[in-house]
């Protein structure tokens, strides 16, 4: 029976990937990288490290910067993501996204996130929606990163549910990776044959309905 949902943030809740993407297209051209298109799913779901680190291991210099030069950048990439989301307000949650909380409220979900970012939480208090949600993981206490499961195992026990009673929605191919991984079943929003791991697939979060959502989970229990 379904019990709880979990869910990513970046690019599900909101379209914050985009910052992502574009702080890190700055700090890569300041030092001579151009993102290949693959950044756009590469990066998303991956640590701040991992993310630097996956886009010069893409350019073949994973050996240019020493560990105290990597921290620099990845502190310049996080500060022009922080300017960026100063202007979110609940304008930005994404369509879809306000009548599945609502449902899921009325239906008594427990309701976790599971995002790797550290701004996960200011996020959350600038679309106004964080009182929804009934726990966040820390990623700053994970050992590693999606698509290892450890998250959405993490997200699951702060739910106090079974890997069977839950589903768990991701925008990125290694969320759900780590969703399938944590044996729950995923949700993903995007592109069908980038996330096809995953158990049920939406183009938008517009076509999230819980109702369908439910039925096509219960089909598979
Ligand atoms: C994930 C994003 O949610 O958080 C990634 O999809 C990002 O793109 C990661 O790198 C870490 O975010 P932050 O805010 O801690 O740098
Ligand atoms: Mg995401």
């Amino acid at each position: 029976m379904l019990k709880g949902l979990l869910f990513d943030l970046d690019g599900v809740l909101t379209d914050s990937a985009k910052f992502h993407l574009a702080a890190w297209g700055k700090v890569a051209e300041s030092i001579g990288i151009t993102l290949p298109p693959e950044a756009n799913d590469g990066l998303r779901g991956r640590s701040r490290m991992d993310s630097l680190d996956f886009i010069l291991r893409g350019a073949g210099q994973e050996d240019r910067f020493t560990e105290a030069e990597k921290e620099a950048l990845a502190t310049k990439k996080n500060a022009m993501y922080v300017e960026a989301i100063k202007s979110m307000t609940p304008a930005d949650i994404l369509p879809g996204i306000p009548q599945l909380l609502a449902d899921a409220k009325t239906k008594q979900l427990k309701m976790i996130i599971a995002s790797a970012s550290k701004n996960a939480p200011t996020i959350l208090r600038q679309l106004k929606i964080a009182a929804d949600f009934d726990g966040v993981v820390d990623p700053a206490t994970l050992h590693r990163g999606k698509p290892d499961p450890e998250i959405y195992v993490r997200a699951q026990e702060l739910a106090g549910l079974q890997a069977d009673e839950v589903v768990s929605f991701e925008d990125a191919s290694a969320g759900v990776a780590a969703i399938k991984a944590a044996g729950q079943f995923a949700v993903g929003i995007g592109d069908k044959t980038v996330l096809a791991q995953a158990d049920y697939i939406v183009p938008t979060t517009a076509a999230l309905q819980l109702s369908q959502i439910e039925a096509a989970f219960n089909a598979q229990h």
